[in-house]
C-alpha cells in the first residue's frame, strides 16, 4: 500500500495521505541549525547540539505519537483546521506534503481556502523560515484568523523532561511587536535566546501554554483558537510558548503571505542587555529584517536549491530503472548528508539527548558523504582523531558542542580506531589531498599532545597489533561493530547498561570481524605509508597484515564459513558447533571484502553459506539461528526477542558488506539482488508492512524470526546510508576513486544492457557509458577515452574543469 509517490524531477517525496503508518519525517538545515519535521508539521528545532541547545519541545513516547511541532491553526468561522491535518485533524478537502532536499512544503485546502507552508533553514543561518501563504479559492470575500504555535524547550532537552521542580519556575519571555522572545536562563549563564516572529501586525498573541490551550485541552483544540480570541498571555514559569494571531481578509482569488521566523541568537557577554531585564535584540532584529519579505525568502530558498543541485551533480546515474536512479541520485545521497550532520543524535528513534557523535559511526558516514563536501569531511575526520586516546583507542562518542570525548559512554570498542584509517583513506582517494596526514592533531583533545594525523592512524593500526588474543586474533574489548555482542560483560543486573557497565578483565575474547577489518584497512594503512615515503613502516605493517590473514585462516575458519569470535572462555562463537548463533554476517562480510582465503575458495564458500542461511525476502539477517534465551556470556545480543535488532534482525548496515563481497567474486546478480531487497524505493508498495519512510533506509527491518518480518524501525540515522551508497556506486556500478585515478570496474546483473554515470571527480567531469552487449556481470573488454582506445580501466587524471567521455564495454 502506498501513501504517496516520488516526484523525481523535483527531488521530492509527495505524501498524499496524512495517515501514514508512522510519522514520515524530513530534516531542515545543514550546518549548526537543524529541524526535524514530520509530514504533519510535527518535530522540533535545535542549534548545534540536540541536547544542550534545544529550541522547541518534543515529547517522546507520546500518545498520540508526534504531537507538538510547528503548528498553524486556521480559524474560519466555526471551522478550525490545520494545513498539515494535525493537530486539529479536521478532514481536509486536499492534503499534500512535499519532503524535498532540506525543505518541506505542506499544503491543505478547506472550504475554498488554501494554505501552503514552506519550511526551511536558509544556508548559513540560525533560523527556520516558515512561510505561510493563504489563498482564497472561493467566490466570496473571506475573513480568517491564523494562529501559530511553537512550544519552547528550556534548552537542555534532558533536564526539560526531568527536572520539573526547577523548570516550572524558570520560564521567561519578552514580547516585542510581532516577535516573541524566549529568554529562559538568559539572566544567568546563557548567552543565547530564541525568538519566533512574523512579518505582520498581530491581532493578539500568547506565550503561556495553559492560557492558550486551556488547562484540559490538547494541541488539537486550543481554547484561544476555538474561541478565536488570543489571551495576550505573558508566561512566568510553567510552559512558555509562542503563538501569534494574525487576522486576514482575502478577496476572491487573493493570496497573502506571512513569513514566520524561528531563530536563535548568541550575544557577547558584555552585549547581553539593552537595559536591565530587557534583552539586546539587534541581532535578532537584523535576522527578522533579512527575511521580512516573500522576495527575500524566495531568494534564500533558491540558494538552498542551487546548493543541492551542486551537491547532487557529482554522481548522476541513468540506469533506466527509476527506483535505482532515485536512490543513487537523490535520496541515498541526501540521507548520507543527514547522517553526516547528525551522527546518531536526533531522529524519531534517537532522542537527541542520549547520544553524541559516534567515533565508529561518523568515520563510516564519511564514506558516503566525502564526495559532496570534502572540506567538511576533512574537518570531521580531524575532530574525530582529536578525541583518540594516546594508546590508539578511542572514546566511543564525543559531544557536538564541546567536541570532547564523552567519558560517560566510555571506550574499548576495539573496532573503533580502525575506522579512522578507512575514513582518511576515503578522503584522500576522493581529493588526492595527502596533506591531511601532516595535520597536527591532539590526542584526547590535549593540544600539548598534538601529533601529525598520520601518527593517529599508526596508533589506530598498532592498537590492534598490541591487543591480540590467544589465537592471534584481535581482542574484542567491550564489543566490536556489533554493540550487542558483549563477550566480557556478564551482566545479571537489569538496571545496568550493557554498553557502559564494567566488564570482566580478561584477554581471551577475540573478534574475527575485527580481524577482517584489520586486514582490509591495514592494507590501506600500508598503502598510505608507501605513498608518504615511509617504506620501513609499510613493510612492517604488511607483516602484521599477513600474520592476521594467517591467523584467520588457521583459527577463524569453521569449515563452511568464517567464525564470528571466541568468547571469554575461548569457546567458538558463530560455529556449526553452536546450537544458536551458528553463522554471523559480520565476519563473512569483512573477510570477503578483504578477500581472505579467496584463492582457496573460502570467500565463495562463506558467501554461499550466507545465501543459504541468512537470506530472506526482506534482506539478510544478522545471524542464525536467533537466540531464544538470554545468554550471559554473549550479552545484549541475546536480550532482544528473536528477529529484532542485533538478534537476527535484518541489520541493513551490514548487508552491503555482503554485496561488496559478492562483487569481489564477480557475482553481480546476487550483489544487486541483496541491494534491491533493502533499498527503500523498491519497498514503496509495501509501506503498510514496512511502515517507515520509503525514501530513506532504516537501521533495522524485523527478520524472519519476528512476528512481522519486514517491519522497519529506526529510520534515517544509520551507517546503512553510507555503506549502501558506497556499495552501489563504487562496487556494483563500480566507479571508484583511487589514490591517483578514477577506476571503473562494474559488477552488475547480467540482464543489464549497461548504464551511464556522470561523475565529477577532483574537478573533472567524466561522462561514463558502460555497455554490456555480452550480458556478463564483470570484466572489461575495452575502454575508450574521448573516442581513443585505452588500456586498463583506470582513467588518468585530466585537467580540472575539463569534460571527457569514457566508454567501457564489458565482456
Ligand atoms: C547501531 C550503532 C552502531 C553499531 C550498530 C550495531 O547502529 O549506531 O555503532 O555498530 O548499532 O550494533
Ligand atoms: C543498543 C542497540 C544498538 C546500539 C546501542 C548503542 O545496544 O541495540 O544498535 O548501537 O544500543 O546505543
Amino acid at each position: 500500500m502506498k501513501f504517496g509517490h516520488f516526484d523525481d524531477a523535483a527531488r521530492e517525496y509527495v505524501i498524499t495521505n496524512p495517515r501514514t503508518p508512522y510519522p514520515w519525517i524530513n530534516y531542515l538545515g545543514n550546518d549548526d541549525f537543524f529541524g526535524l519535521i514530520s509530514h504533519t508539521a510535527g518535530g522540533y528545532a535545535f542549534c548545534k547540539d540536540a541536547r544542550f541547545r534545544r529550541l522547541t519541545r518534543y515529547r517522546y513516547n507520546n500518545v498520540p505519537w508526534d504531537d507538538g511541532g510547528r503548528y498553524f491553526y486556521i480559524q474560519d468561522g466555526d471551522c478550525v483546521w490545520s494545513p498539515g491535518w494535525k493537530p486539529v485533524r479536521t478532514e481536509l478537502d486536499e492534503y499534500r506534503c512535499r519532503h524535498g532536499m532540506s525543505y518541506t512544503i505542506i499544503r491543505g485546502v478547506k472550504n475554498g481556502i488554501e494554505a501552503e507552508a514552506l519550511f526551511f533553514v536558509p544556508l548559513g543561518t540560525w533560523a527556520e523560515v516558515h512561510q505561510l501563504t493563504l489563498t482564497n479559492r472561493s467566490q466570496v470575500a473571506r475573513a480568517v484568523r491564523v494562529f501559530s504555535l511553537v512550544e519552547w524547550c528550556l534548552w537542555n532537552a534532558h533536564d526539560d523532561l526531568n527536572n520539573l521542580q526547577r523548570n516550572l519556575s524558570i520560564g521567561e519571555v519578552e514580547i516585542d511587536g510581532s516577535a516573541i522572545y524566549h529568554k529562559t536562563e538568559y539572566r544567568e549563564r546563557r548567552n543565547h535566546y530564541a525568538f519566533y516572529a512574523v512579518n505582520a501586525p498581530l491581532a493578539g498573541f500568547d506565550t503561556d501554554r495553559d492560557a492558550f490551550l486551556g488547562p484540559y485541552n490538547g494541541f488539537d483544540s486550543p481554547a484561544a483558537v476555538m474561541e478565536g480570541t488570543p489571551r495576550n498571555s505573558e508566561a512566568h514559569g510553567w510552559s512558555p510558548i509562542a503563538s501569534h494571531c494574525v487576522a486576514l481578509h482575502l478577496q476572491p482569488g487573493e493570496a497573502k503571505t506571512l513569513v514566520f521566523l524561528l531563530g536563535y541568537v548568541e550575544n557577547a557577554d558584555d552585549q547581553k542587555w539593552d537595559r536591565p531585564g530587557v534583552i539586546h535584540k539587534a541581532n535578532a532584529r537584523a535576522l527578522i529584517e533579512r527575511f521580512a519579505t516573500p522576495a527575500s525568502v524566495a531568494a534564500a530558498f533558491q540558494e538552498l536549491r542551487s546548493f543541492w543541485d551542486g551537491l547532487l551533480s557529482r554522481y548522476v546515474l541513468d540506469s533506466g530503472d527509476a527506483r535505482l536512479d532515485r536512490m543513487v541520485n537523490v535520496w541515498n545521497q541526501y540521507q548520507c548528508m543527514v547522517t553526516f550532520n547528525l551522527s546518531r543524535s536526533a531522529s524519531y528513534f534517537e532522542t537527541g539527548i542520549g547520544r553524541g557523535v559516534g567515533f565508529r559511526d561518523s568515520n563510516q558516514d564519511v564514506i558516503g558523504f566525502v564526495h559532496q563536501v570534502p572540506a567538511r569531511a576533512r574537518q570531521r575526520i580531524l575532530e574525530l582523531a582529536a578525541t583518540q586516546l594516546p594508546d590508539g583507542s578511542a572514546y566511543h562518542q564525543y559531544q557536538p558542542l564541546t567536541k570532547r570525548g564523552n567519558s560517560d559512554i566510555g571506550g574499548d570498542f576495539n573496532d573503533d580506531p580502525l575506522w579512522l584509517i578507512f575514513s582518511t583513506a576515503a578522503y584522500i582517494k576522493e581529493t588526492g589531498d595527502f596533506s591531511i596526514l601532516d595535520e597536527q592533531v591532539p590526542f584526547d583533545n590535549d593540544e600539548r599532545a598534538a601529533r601529525p594525523h598520520f601518527e593517529h592512524l599508526k596508533r589506530a593500526f598498532s592498537h590492534t597489533v598490541d591487543n591480540l588474543g590467544p589465537h592471534g586474533l584481535p581482542l574484542i574489548g567491550r564489543a566490536d561493530w556489533n554493540d550487542c555482542l558483549n563477550l566480557n560483560c556478564f551482566s545479571t543486573d537489569p538496571n545496568e547498561s550493557f554498553q557502559t557497565t564494567s566488564n570482566r578483565a580478561g584477554r581471551t575474547a577475540e573478534s574475527v570481524m575485527i580481524a577482517g577489518q584489520f586486514v582490509l584497512y591495514g592494507r590501506e594503512f600500508v598503502e598510505l605509508c608507501r605513498r608518504s615515503g615511509r617504506e620501513q613502516e609499510a613493510l612492517e605493517a604488511q607483516r602484521h597484515v599477513d600474520a592476521m590473514v594467517a591467523s584467520v585462516l588457521e583459527h577463524g575458519w569453521d569449515g563452511e564459513w568464517f567464525l564470528r569470535a571466541y568468547d571469554f572462555f575461548g569457546n567458538k562463537v558463530g560455529s556449526k558447533e553452536n546450537e544458536e548463533g551458528r553463522i554471523f554476517i559480520e565476519s563473512q562480510g569483512f573477510c570477503a571484502m578483504a578477500g581472505i582465503g579467496l584463492g582457496e575458495g573460502k570467500v565463495e564458500q562463506a558467501l554461499d553459506s550466507v545465501n543459504r542461511w541468512l537470506d530472506s525476502d526482506v534482506g539478510l539477517v544478522l545471524h542464525q539461528p536467533a537466540f531464544t534465551r538470554y545468554r550471559l556470556e554473549y550479552g545484549e545480543i541475546s536480550s532482544y526477542p528473536p528477529g529484532y535488532k542485533e538478534n537476527a534482525g535484518v541489520f541493513c548496515h551490514n548487508n552491503p558488506w555482503i554485496m561488496i563481497g559478492e562483487t569481489v567474486l564477480g557475482r553481480g546478480d546476487r550483489a544487486f539482488e541483496y541491494y534491491r531487497k533493502i533499498a527503500p524505493a523498491y519497498l514503496e508498495d509495501r509501506s503498510d508492512v514496512h511502515r517507515l519512510e520509503p525514501y530513506v533506509y532504516a537501521q533495522m527491518v524485523a527478520g524472519r524470526d519476528a512476528a512481522r518480518p519486514g517491519e522497519a524501525k529506526n529510520s534515517w540515522l544509520t551507517g546503512t546510508a553510507a555503506w549502501n551508497y558506497y556499495a552501489i556506486t563504487q562496487f556494483i556500478l563500480g566507479i571508484r576513486p583511487g589514490y591517483d585515478a578514477l577506476e571503473v570496474n562494474p559488477c552488475i546483473p547480467r540482464t543489464w544492457n549497461g548504464f551511464t554515470v556522470t561523475r565529477i571527480f577532483r574537478g573533472v567531469t567524466y561522462h561514463i557509458e558502460v555497455r554490456n552487449p555480452r550480458h556478463v556481470s564483470k570484466g572489461i573488454r575495452r575502454v575508450s577515452l574521448d573516442g581513443d582506445p585505452m588500456s586498463g580501466n583506470t582513467i588518468p587524471m585530466l585537467d580540472p574543469g575539463s569534460e571527457h567521455r569514457v566508454m567501457v564495454e564489458l565482456g
